[in-house]
């Protein structure tokens, strides 16, 4: 076979038709920042599996009622956000594929969808593990249960909202808007899970936090390349998105990391009294969750980060009044604006 050459039928070509756009065809791997190609390969190298942590440490009967309730809740929340990530990264993927964005942006997106699947197994686990058929598939009996298992549904409900402006916004918005909500969501996640694995008293749950707060670093420096990348080119409309989208994300991501602040989320009154005392049972079972104004503290902490990032680009930061952080003032935010992402 190798001596033998085969003969191409005269006749010339055809060329074929171009392939409208945006469309994953034609196939390319193209190359511009051999940063993400590093750390795409490094994710491949840390994957682990949240089915191997030492889950028969955690048992029911070790906590009460109440505190197994709150633990429950306190992943349910955490689902809100976490529990996203598998569906919001997996469509931004696609989108960067019809898109042609290099191939390592492809990846890394791959790999954050691969990690966020892991987080919100972990929630999964976890939620089997202490009260099943939680978060909304449960009877509740008493006036505890029925105040977590009613929040859970309003909850849902506003990540609902989110998820519909997001299917609308991946497409809307230029890839500088859309990382800079992410850049925030992985900031957030990453700060979260540094505090509470340093807070927790329980062994399942310190394994978990620090491998989650390890793989949250990671998608936030995939971000940062990305943006360090995309931010040159930035027009003042888009500085003026951004500026409100740092806003967005600061009102969507404080349900986790905080509390929710006033006038956004779409609660019932008694939501935040009955929030804090189921989160207070989860915290005294020693999940690992900080006070409030510890929260408070990280939260200024990670805020000033990511000001510290954005200013250096001549985008202006947004008021942040509930944290005492001065800036631009933003206002007029809607579900649409929410870029769902953890
Ligand atoms: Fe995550
Ligand atoms: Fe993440």
């Amino acid at each position: 076979m190798a001596d033998r050459k085969l003969t191409i039928p005269e006749g010339g070509f055809w060329p074929a038709p171009e392939v409208p756009q945006p469309n994953i065809y034609p196939m390319e791997w193209h190359v511009d920042t051999q940063k993400l190609v590093d750390i795409y390969e490094k994710s491949k190298r840390v994957v682990w599996n949240p089915a191997d942590l030492p889950w028969d440490g955690l048992r029911p009967e070790d906590f009460t009622v109440e505190q197994r309730l709150g633990i429950m809740y306190w992943f349910s929340v955490l689902a809100n956000f976490d529990a996203s990530g598998p569906a919001v990264f997996a469509r931004a993927t696609i989108q960067a594929f019809e898109k042609h964005e290099e191939d390592p942006v492809r990846k890394c997106f791959f790999s954050i969808t691969r990690d966020e699947m892991n987080h919100e197994e972990c929630c999964q686990r976890t939620i089997a593990k202490l009260w099943p058929g939680g978060p909304l598939d449960w009877e509740p009996k008493t006036d505890l249960e029925k105040a977590a298992h009613n929040n859970i549904g309003w909850l849902y409900h506003n990540g609902g909202r989110y998820w519909t402006g997001y299917n609308t916004a991946v497409g809307r918005y230029t890839l500088p808007v859309l990382f800079t909500s992410f850049m925030m969501g992985e900031m957030a996640a990453s700060t979260l899970f540094r505090g509470m694995a340093s807070g927790t008293t329980h062994p399942v749950f310190g394994e978990m936090f620090q491998r989650i707060g390890r793989d949250e670093s990671r998608h936030l420096q995939i971000c940062m390349t990305i943006l360090e990348n995309e931010w040159p080119g930035l027009t003042d409309d888009t500085r003026e998105l951004i500026t409100k989208q740092l806003r967005a994300g600061f009102v969507f991501l404080s349900m986790i990391l905080w509390e929710p602040p006033e006038g956004f989320w779409d609660l019932p009154p008694y939501f935040l009294a009955n929030h804090r005392i189921l989160m207070s049972y989860a915290r005294d079972a020693g999940l690992g969750i900080l006070s409030f104004d510890e929260q408070a503290d990280n939260w200024r902490v990670a805020m000033a980060r990511v000001r510290a990032i954005v200013e250096r680009w001549g985008i202006a930061f947004p008021a942040i009044p509930e944290l005492d952080i001065d800036g631009v003032d933003v206002s007029d935010i809607d579900p649409e604006d929410i870029i769902p992402v953890f």
